[in-house]
């Protein structure tokens, strides 16, 4: 692994899950670990970047010579990164981040009705990675598509869609991999071609992920 891929560069990622609150003592989520994330700021640093870790609740150790932002929701995410953009080279959002968040944040926990059934109204999160590619100067953004099915397909989608320069795509369909496991495997999906690389660990993964990227942003 080349130590100077990424010198005088700054990289920005975003990683875990978000926590949504419902009330007090509630939440909706999901099973980011950000494992992924944290590989991939590691190897960024590694490569010689200035780096900046947006981090969701983990249970992870900050990597050296990274610096690490703690936030919880989605809005907190996105204003963390719109924050931390300025200079920034390369974006890169591994984050597992709510679509929607309650509508209301209830004050006091919300108590057991009689009622069989409760709703819970969702209103949409601003999509962080989206707003990133929108943003000018642009830097280099890539985007996660997390599947269960069709990945490569949606990934393009995605690409398209959101604007983005690369999408990685992971198939979290297959157990073993993806989602709070220590490997993963991935499609990295191009504006003009793809290229698959095997299972491996998110360590390993990352490394590689940041070698491609690099040649593409020096
Ligand atoms: O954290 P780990 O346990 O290591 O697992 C890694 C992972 C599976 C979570 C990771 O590799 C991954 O795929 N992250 C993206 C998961 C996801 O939520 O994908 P999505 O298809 O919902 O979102 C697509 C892209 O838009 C992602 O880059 C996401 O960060 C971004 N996004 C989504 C919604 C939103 N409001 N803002 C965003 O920036």
């Amino acid at each position: 692994f080349q130590s100077g891929l990424l010198a005088g560069k700054k990289v920005v990622i975003t990683a875990g899950p978000t926590r949504e609150a419902i009330d007090p003592v509630r939440y909706i989520s999901n099973h980011s670990s950000g494992k992924m994330g944290y590989a991939l700021a590691e190897a960024a640093a590694e490569a010689g970047a200035t780096t900046i870790l947006i981090s969701g609740p983990t249970q992870l150790a900050t990597p050296d010579r990274v610096q690490r932002l703690d936030v919880t929701s989605a809005q907190e995410m996105y204003d963390a990164t719109m924050a931390s953009l300025e200079g920034c080279d390369l974006f890169i959002a591994s984050a597992a981040v709510a679509d929607y968040r309650p509508a209301q944040l209830a004050e006091q926990k919300i108590k057991k009705t009689g009622q069989d059934t409760m709703t819970i109204e969702l209103v949409k999160n601003p999509d962080i990675v989206t707003a990133v590619a929108a943003s000018q100067p642009k830097p280099y953004t890539v985007g996660f598509a997390a599947e269960t099915q069709d990945v490569v397909s949606y990934a393009r989608g995605k690409l398209e869609r959101k604007k983005l320069d690369l999408v990685i795509a992971n198939d979290v369909s297959q157990a073993g991999i993806g989602f709070n496991s220590d490997r993963n495997a991935v499609t990295l999906v191009w504006p003009t071609d793809e290229e698959t690389l095997a299972e491996n660990s998110k360590t390993q993964l990352a490394r590689d992920l940041i070698a491609r990227i690099s040649a593409k942003i020096t």
